[in-house]
């Protein structure tokens, strides 16, 4: 495993050149021969080599299914030190998430599954998870901080995962109060958060993040297409889900130390207004078996949506779920 995150972290890191098996063998302290066998075990997992005599190999192509692997080296690549996990299906990432804490494994680690057969979405809803082509990720943290800030921290992320994907796909993604990801009104991807809470400290936090990349939406149940898209519609071409995993984990890392630093709060209202799709919007929300419509107006300082009513009054919503009035996305 390790000789191989090696090898394919030399790989990347020139893509475009010929890395040299003889040096590489020299690096790593093993055989030309045993450069040779791993690079012919990596082609049965999907990846493609192209071999010139005497100047090495390059990759030239990437297994189009998540690869672990692929995922450390990337991260290595870029100097981030986090255990992951992959399994090939799970129950839920979160769930296998808070099953690592119990066995004991420290965090912060992270969990990706390619397929997930009972994905949690908020409120109860189903996270329809097929195989191949999605990213089903969820980070595990023992955060030393006071319950009360945990209230901002999936808002907080949200606004870094807009930021990661128009940074990285060149796209529009917005963020809809308190959990989604939105590109031109469908939902690209959404965040649940879980955590564990002592009276006066959060035990464990588990943030996961679903984001629909490669898939053609509109294959899936009438309800969810109608509401549904994924990068790869919206940009028209696939993503390395390798590449955006890596990336996804380094944003996810970096937004929480910003959380944890306490240095986040000025930049997250300036970002917060720049990705808020909600902001000026007719908008319902549902609070408490009360329904609430009037014009969204950002967040507080608590992370509550903040909602002007026809009596000019505001109201701050904490919980529940809002919806644009005048269609649009809706759930
Ligand atoms: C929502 O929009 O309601 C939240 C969706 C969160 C889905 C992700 S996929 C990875 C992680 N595991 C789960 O079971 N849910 C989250």
């Amino acid at each position: 495993m390790v000789i191989n995150i090696s090898i394919l972290k030399s790989l990347l890191s020139s893509p475009t050149e010929y890395i040299s098996g003889a040096n590489l063998a020299t690096e790593l302290n093993i055989s030309r021969v045993g450069i040779w066998n791993r690079l012919e075990k990596l082609k049965q997992q999907g990846f493609e080599f192209e071999a010139i005599r005497h100047r090495g190999y390059k990759i030239v192509k990437e297994p189009e299914a998540i690869h672990l692997q692929l995922i450390c080296a990337y991260l290595e690549l870029d100097k981030t030190n986090v255990s992951v996990k992959h399994f090939e299906d799970l129950d839920s990432t979160n769930s296998e998430a808070e099953r690592q804490i119990s066995l004991g494994l420290n965090t912060p680690f992270v969990v990706i599954a390619s397929s997930q057969n009972k994905g949690r979405g908020r409120m109860g809803r189903t996270w329809h998870s097929p195989q191949n082509g999605n990213c089903y990720l969820s980070f595990a943290f023992c955060p030393n901080l006071p319950p009360d800030r945990m209230n901002s921290i999936t808002l907080w992320m949200g606004v870094a995962i807009c930021q990661f994907i128009n940074d990285h796909c060149q796209l529009n993604a917005k963020v809809k109060w308190p959990n989604d990801i939105i590109i031109n009104n469908k939902k690209v991807g959404g965040m649940l958060t879980e955590a564990r809470i002592d009276s006066d400290h959060t035990r464990d936090l588990i943030i996961g993040i679903g984001i629909n990349l490669n898939s053609d939406c509109s294959n899936w149940p009438e309800e969810l297409s109608q509401r549904a898209t994924s990068l790869s519609e919206v940009k028209g071409s696939n993503f390395s889900i390798n590449q955006f995993a890596s990336k996804l984990i380094q944003c996810g890392l970096k937004a929480y130390a910003d959380f944890s630093s306490d240095n986040c709060q000025e930049e997250f209202t300036k970002l917060w207004q720049r990705y808020d799709i909600l902001k000026g919007k007719e908008v319902v929300a549902e609070h408490f078996e009360k329904t609430i419509t009037g014009i969204a107006n950002g967040i507080d300082e608590t992370g509550a949506l903040l909602i002007k009513v026809s009596s000019g009054k505001v109201v701050a919503v904490r919980a529940g779920e809002v919806s644009l009035s005048k269609g649009g996305y809706t759930k």
